[in-house]
């Protein structure tokens, strides 16, 4: 008898188990919101080029963490991560300066409200544009307080948008490379930018700054990572002052830009003493008159150099470990001011002088690398 009980019982709760894990099947704890999912239907006719979002279905009860572009956390089952890179049909081929916002168009961002734990938001190459000044960005803030990173390159954005976007304040990583920023028209706008005071990274590569944005720039203090590559910058770089400010940097790219030489004339000593690589490649140095930041572990010059290059300013930089001046028209190393020729920097381990216009005479300057451990001079 007993025996028998002792069977049922076991019957009976292997189906009340199989009840419970059929029936979470049934109520679906494990897919998405259903206002996330319907949201997400709202956006998809604006960055369904090419029928690229073809796995967002309008089938109720669909899992749109397991659509395409789409990742949720696996325990709150809403979105963090949402892709919409090159969604929209982008004319890349007639991109043109003038023309640019040919087929630009307005994005409404009240779209991206629902979505209140989103942490990363890609929108590159999607020609959004548009006057964004009052809508734009800005009011994302209320709602999407995780947003760390937005990604907003290859558009038709300008100044106009900067003072949106200061609203965001939780934003680590913001890029804004190949985009119509001037930095001028909007006298606070980068200004603005500063109260984003998470800012780690901030991508400016391929837009049209002038000299001034560095100075705008001052209080980012925030930032290790600012790209400014192929924009205006020219001449003398008189804003030292306001790249000084920026003391956490680690990464600086001023590449291909048409900067002849940064100077701080009334002697103020570089302060960014985390700056680990410095990329100048591609201007118009001539002379070396820079004074360079002390604590440089690397830094990366590419066809901006020629004739004998000033050792005077590289003097100081007893931390670099890594000295790439590849592609230039470098003859040979020489101190204007003393008539030394020797690179005395003892922590340097990588010297590559590749494709510069050295004879044999360069290797006497170069015995007092003690801590090198590669060296290339390919000729061109
Ligand atoms: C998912 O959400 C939980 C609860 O809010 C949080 O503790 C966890 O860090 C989140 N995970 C990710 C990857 O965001
Ligand atoms: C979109 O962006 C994500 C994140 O950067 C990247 O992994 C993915 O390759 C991009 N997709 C396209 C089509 O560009
Ligand atoms: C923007 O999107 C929101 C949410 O989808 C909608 O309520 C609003 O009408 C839209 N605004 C415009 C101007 O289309
Ligand atoms: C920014 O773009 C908008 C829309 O394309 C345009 O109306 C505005 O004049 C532009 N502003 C600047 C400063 O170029
Ligand atoms: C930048 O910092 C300076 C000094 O702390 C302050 O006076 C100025 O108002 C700040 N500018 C902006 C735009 O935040
Ligand atoms: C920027 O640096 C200057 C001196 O170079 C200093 O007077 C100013 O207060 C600094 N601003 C900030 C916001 O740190
Ligand atoms: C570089 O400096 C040397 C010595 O000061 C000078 O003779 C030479 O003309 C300068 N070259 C250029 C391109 O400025
Ligand atoms: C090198 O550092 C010394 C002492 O800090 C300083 O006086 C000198 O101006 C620096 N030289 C250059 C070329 O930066
Ligand atoms: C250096 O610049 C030249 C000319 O712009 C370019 O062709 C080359 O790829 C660059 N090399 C490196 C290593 O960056
Ligand atoms: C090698 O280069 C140095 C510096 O440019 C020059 O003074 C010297 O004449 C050159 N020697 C030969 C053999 O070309």
């Amino acid at each position: 008898m007993m025996m028998m009980e002792w069977k049922w019982l076991r019957l009976i709760r292997m189906a009340v188990m199989l009840l419970v894990l059929e029936g979470c099947r049934w109520c679906t704890t494990d897919a998405c919101l259903e206002h996330e999912r319907i949201a997400l239907l709202h956006l998809k006719p604006f960055f369904n080029y090419g029928n690229q979002l073809q796995s967002w279905v309008e089938v109720k009860g669909s899992d749109c963490c397991k659509w395409k572009r789409v990742e949720c956390n696996t325990t709150t089952r809403r979105l963090i991560k949402l892709s919409l890179n090159s969604t929209r049909w982008f004319d890349n081929m007639g991109y043109d300066m003038d023309n640019g916002n040919l087929n630009a168009w307005y994005l409404n961002t009240s779209m991206f409200l629902p979505f209140e734990e989103l942490k990363s938001l890609y929108l590159s190459g999607n020609a959004i544009g548009g006057d964004l000044e009052n809508e734009g960005f800005g009011k994302l803030s209320s709602t999407l307080s995780n947003l760390e990173i937005l990604d907003l390159s290859f558009n038709y954005l300008n100044d106009s948008i900067l003072l949106s976007l200061s609203e965001l304040s939780s934003l680590r990583y913001l890029d804004l490379s190949y985009n119509q920023f001037e930095g001028s028209s909007h006298p606070r706008g980068f200004q603005l930018l500063s109260r984003l005071n998470n800012l780690e990274t901030l991508d400016l590569s391929w837009n049209s700054l002038k000299n001034s944005i560095l100075f705008h720039m001052r209080n980012l203090s925030s930032l290790k990572t600012l790209r400014l590559r192929r924009n205006q910058l020219k001449g003398r770089l008189d804003h030292i002052q306001g790249l000084n400010n920026l003391t956490n940097l680690k990464y600086l790219d001023l590449s291909d830009n048409s900067i002849e030489s940064i100077s701080n004339q009334d002697g103020t000593q570089w302060r960014l003493t985390n700056l680990e690589e410095l990329d100048l490649s591609n201007n118009l140095f001539r002379n070396n008159t820079i004074s360079f930041p002390q604590g440089l572990s690397s830094l990366k010059y590419n066809n901006s150099l020629q004739g004998s290059l000033d050792t005077k300013g590289l003097r100081n930089l007893t931390n670099l470990k890594k000295l790439d001046l590849r592609w230039n028209q470098i003859e040979s190393f020489q101190s204007f001011k003393d008539g030394g020729s020797k690179l005395e920097l003892t922590h340097l381990e990588e010297l590559n002088l590749d494709a510069n216009l050295f004879n044999t005479s360069v290797f006497a300057s170069l015995n007092k690398l003690s801590n090198l451990k590669s060296l290339s001079i390919k000729l061109q």
